[in-house]
């Protein structure tokens, strides 16, 4: 499901510290959007690496020189209270927004002024932390254009459900009775395979028809969906936003160990999450942060002792 393997990324690398203008992907041209770099990053092994971003909202200054980084391979958590800064972070990675400030490479190379869409070709793959689905689509449906993810997979996801509602519109019938895709679409999504779509939702054990729709899944159920989907598109790091919140008990721990078992298969994982407990035992590394910087670092046995952290969730 990964487009990068280790062969593939060490290969990109020395090509793009060569200053060659020509992409080295193994899948997708981005060179045209990325910028080498004259050095290399200082471990090879660091895949995302955030250098002092800056971010303000009006007088809000959501993020404040934050500073912190990702291993290839790790799953790294990043925790603090709410309002600390986290999913503007995110946002910033996935180029939804503008940093003010500073500077983020991504497997060696520097981000600046990126599409998002070129991003995501580049490699990284997300969840938000409000789940965002489309209604009239089924189950199938989403993981068909996720595995069949390009430049323009969002606009044909879009395209896709704007013809099932006309579609409703027109027959007068409700867009839940539409019982498959119009099989005169132009959007059929190619490559895909229905043991990638069963693989995946064995993965985050999703047991539901593959032709449900979304309106008809339970809260748990989209949230699993969501990060299905995020598996199923094509990445090289996993951005997951409070992948647990709002979930009952055993679903959390269902979603623990489905992240356990990635980061076992070798996936990159950041995770942020609000509880600590969450991650404590699944995280390698984790980063607090509070007031929009990375106020502490360490293992969770570290975080969890640190004076500073606990006064911080303390004070909320
Ligand atoms: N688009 C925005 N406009 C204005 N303020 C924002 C925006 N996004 C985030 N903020 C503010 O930035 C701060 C950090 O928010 P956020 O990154 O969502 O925190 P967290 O995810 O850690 O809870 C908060 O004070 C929030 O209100
Ligand atoms: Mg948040």
């Amino acid at each position: 499901m990964k487009t990068g393997t280790k062969k593939e990324i060490k290969k990109e690398t020395k090509e793009k510290t060569s200053h060659t203008k020509t992409n080295t992907s193994s899948t997708k041209n981005t060179s045209s959007t990325f910028h080498p770099i004259p050095t290399p990053s200082p471990s090879p092994s660091i895949i995302l690496d955030i250098e002092n971003i800056s971010k303000a909202f009006g007088g809000v200054h959501a993020l404040d020189k934050c500073t912190f980084s990702v291993d290839q391979g790790s799953l790294t958590a990043l925790i603090g209270p709410n309002g600390s800064g986290k999913t503007t972070m995110f946002n910033v990675i996935s180029r939804l927004i503008q940093e003010d400030h500073g500077k983020i490479i991504l497997q060696q190379s520097s981000v600046d002024k990126l599409a998002d869409y070129s991003l995501a070709r580049q490699g990284i793959s997300r969840t938000f932390q409000q789940v965002r689905l489309f209604r009239n689509l089924t189950i199938r449906d989403h993981l068909e254009i996720a595995l069949d993810q390009d430049d323009e997979s969002l606009l044909k996801s879009i395209k896709y459900e704007l013809q099932k509602i006309a579609h409703a519109i027109l027959t007068r019938s409700s867009s839940r009775n539409l019982s498959s895709p119009n099989p005169s679409s132009p959007y059929i999504a190619p490559n895909t395979t229905h043991k990638k779509i069963n693989k995946v939702l064995a993965l985050v054990g999703l047991q539901k028809p593959l032709t449900t729709y979304v309106t008809d899944l339970s809260y748990g159920q989209r949230k699993l969906l969501d990060l299905a989907i995020a598996i199923a598109k094509p990445h090289t790091i996993l951005l997951l936003d409070e992948p647990v919140a709002g979930i009952n008990p055993q679903l959390r721990d269902q979603i623990k160990a489905i992240l356990r078992n990635l980061h076992q298969q070798g996936e990159t994982i950041l995770l942020i999450e609000h509880d600590m407990n969450f991650v404590m035992g699944l995280a390698q590394k984790i980063y607090v942060m509070d007031h929009g910087t990375v106020i502490a670092q360490g293992t969770p046995l570290q975080i969890r002792t640190n004076p500073q952290v606990l006064q911080v969730y303390l004070g909320e």
